[in-house]
């Protein structure tokens, strides 16, 4: 059964263009409720365990580089559906694949630099949930 919650990151690029507001507001407008939510940096360690699926793959070098290099915004979402919708309103993991008025469409640079992340699904947005945020800091 779907839960109704998912994990987003708006990524280094997304922070480093000053969107962060922007972005926000397309996703509180789509009717995500903000559960948990904080500025902070990766490490190089946090990156290559949260991104540890991709380890095998010929970009996993420069997305651990890229994810760390700045401050991210973190945050836990809730509405019904979470993690498709959230998905759905990310668009495509390239932005020149992604549909019109979608958040990668509207801000992201390219398929390495896509401005948001988004849990792929229920279990992973759990664990994504929790590998940022103590239990005190949901609400
Ligand atoms: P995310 O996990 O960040 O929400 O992105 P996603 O599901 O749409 O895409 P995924 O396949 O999980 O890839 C994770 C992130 O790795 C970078 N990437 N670079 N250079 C490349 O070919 C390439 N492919 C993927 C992107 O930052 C992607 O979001
Ligand atoms: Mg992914």
């Amino acid at each position: 059964m779907a839960t109704n919650r998912t994990f987003t990151m708006l990524k280094p690029d997304a922070v480093e263009k000053g969107h962060i507001g922007a972005i926000l507001e397309k996703i509180t407008a789509s009717g995500f409720r903000i559960v948990a939510m904080k500025l902070t940096q990766m490490t190089t360690e946090d990156a290559k365990a949260f991104y540890a699926v991709h380890a095998e793959r010929p970009f996993y070098g420069e997305l651990v580089e890229y994810m760390t290099r700045g401050p991210i915004v973190a945050a836990i979402l809730e509405k019904d559906n979470a993690v498709e919708d959230f998905r759905t309103l990310i668009g495509a993991t390239n932005p020149a694949d992604a549909a019109e008025g979608t958040i990668r469409k509207l801000y992201a640079a390219s398929i390495g630099e896509n401005a948001v992340h988004g849990s792929d699904s229920d279990e992973n947005a759990a664990i994504e949930g929790a590998f940022h945020f103590a239990g005190r800091e949901m609400f």
